[in-house]
């Protein structure tokens, strides 16, 4: 009986440590933009949550990344609707821009492109999801066709510019 309490005891609390796993990934991935291997062995070993088990959690949601990402996320959509107005040609016109495969990113790392399957927006298809790293902002476009494509990627190009000059005047101020 006493064993039974103490195995109950053990799994229990095995299993609070395991739920606490997901949210710290996600602080983790919030701080980086991806899961460093350091960060996850020294969370796992916080937790006393096993190395297998933490990488099945990471690869099982979409949500979490092993590698770093550009300051640009940049998602396709290549659901049913967006495939039909045109996503393959934007992911295709997106991909030579940016030099850069699908889930991949670019040398610089200035952007990463991904796709999903669907952002539940389906009337403003073919849509393009932009999420800034650095600034913590994500921005949807709808009905993306090769000129508003070309404009928006003018725009990125932009603020990294202009964010860069902030940096730059800073490093001056503080020499
Ligand atoms: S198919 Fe693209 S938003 Fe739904």
């Amino acid at each position: 009986m006493g064993r039974t309490t103490e195995n109950t005891v053990d799994c229990e609390g095995s299993r609070v440590q395991r739920c606490a796993l997901i949210p710290a990934l996600q602080a983790i991935q919030g701080r980086y933009g991806y899961i460093p291997e350091a960060e996850l062995k020294a969370v796992c070993k916080r937790l006393n949550v096993p190395l297998a088990h933490a990488y099945s959690v990471i690869t099982f949601y979409a949500q979490f990344r092993v590698r770093p990402v550009g300051r640009f996320l940049l998602y396709v959509c290549r659901g049913t609707a967006c495939h039909v107005k045109g996503s393959g040609g934007l992911l295709d016109n997106l991909t030579e821009a940016l030099g850069v495969a699908p889930q991949e990113t670019n040398e610089e790392y200035s952007a990463t492109v991904e796709t999903v399957a669907c952002f539940g927006a389906c009337a403003l298809a073919p849509v393009l999801v932009v999420e800034d790293q650095l600034r913590r902002e994500r921005r949807v476009y709808g009905q993306v066709t090769a000129d508003k494509l070309r404009s928006i990627l003018s725009e990125l190009k932009s603020m990294r510019e202009s964010d860069l000059e902030v940096v730059l005047h800073e490093q001056d101020q503080t020499a």
